[in-house]
């Protein structure tokens, strides 16, 4: 756990379009995004001082905005210099950047028509976000909704409650993190990562129709090809884990991270995860 809160922290963040020190950006208690999950927001990762695939990410947070009937009152290109002027007014280099859109506070009800819609992006230095070689999973306790109940091709705050009960819930029991079902009982996503999984030298990974199909799995993928390995999008149910012999998360923030353990299932950390780890490791850092 963090022992700095990241509310008490020096740096710059950029806030309706100009930097302001870090302490000062803060929102009022009747915000309807807090009361009502009117949010969306992105994580991208920058690697020596650029931000890795800044044009994809800055393009999701708009169709993330557009999926919850928000518009952003800038354009792609102010928000892509705006990542770039927060990396340097904080000098960081190997970092983490999270742009955030949401609705203020002049309705507070369902009903939020006109509320502005205020943008932020902070950023900060950040490692690993796993710290050991290969991670545990846990079975999630919430499914991912079905696209006819949610946005679920958004990336919107309100789809993280069910991943932060699930991932508390793991880690109680001593997982890293949880590996959530969809609503049809199939595999699909880890709490902020996509999964793969290698069986026979081939990768097999659950089709992104439900969930977000992330631009780390894109990247992977395509990495993948490039070096030969075929790739399976395909249906996999939780016994079809019994048959595969690797696994590994992928994600902005968790970047290619090999998982040991799946509940009572196991892997080894193989060729072909090892292979992407590093891959992936040269292609954002080129
Ligand atoms: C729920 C969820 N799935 C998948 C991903 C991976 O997406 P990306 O590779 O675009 O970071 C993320 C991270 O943003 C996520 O939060």
């Amino acid at each position: 756990m963090s022992l700095l809160a990241f509310d008490d922290r020096d740096g710059q963040i950029w806030m309706n379009g100009q930097l302001k020190p870090w302490r000062d950006c803060n929102t009022h208690i009747l915000t309807h995004g807090l009361h009502y999950g009117s949010a969306v927001f992105e994580g991208n990762r920058s690697y020596g001082g650029k931000v890795f695939k800044l044009e994809e990410h800055t393009e999701r947070l708009f169709a993330s905005a557009a999926l919850m009937d928000m518009k952003i009152p800038f354009s792609q290109q102010e928000i892509n210099e705006a990542c770039n002027r927060v990396l340097e007014a904080n000098d960081i280099v190997d970092g983490y950047l999270r742009p955030v859109a949401w609705r203020g506070s002049e309705m507070m009800a369902v009903s939020a028509q006109n509320t502005k819609i205020h943008v932020a992006i902070a950023a900060w230095s950040w490692p690993a976000y796993f710290k050991s070689e290969a991670i545990s999973l846990g079975w999630a306790k919430y499914r991912r909704p079905s696209p006819e109940s949610a946005p679920v091709h958004a990336k919107a705050a309100g789809l993280y409650m069910i991943c932060t009960l699930s991932k508390h819930a793991c880690e109680k029991e001593g997982f890293d993190d949880a590996l959530m079902l969809d609503f049809r009982g199939q595999v699909a996503e880890a709490t902020g990562a996509n999964v793969f999984f290698v069986k026979d030298g081939e990768l097999h990974t659950p089709i992104a129709d439900c969930f977000l199909n992330g631009i780390t799995r894109r990247t992977v993928i395509s990495l993948a090809r490039d070096l030969g390995i075929t790739v399976n999008e395909r249906v996999i149910m939780p016994e079809d884990l019994a048959d595969m012999q690797e696994c590994f998360l992928v994600g902005t923030a968790v970047e290619v991270k090999p998982v040991a353990r799946v509940g009572d299932y196991h892997f080894q950390v193989g060729d072909i995860s090892n292979q992407l780890v590093d891959a992936y490791s040269k292609l954002v850092r080129a």
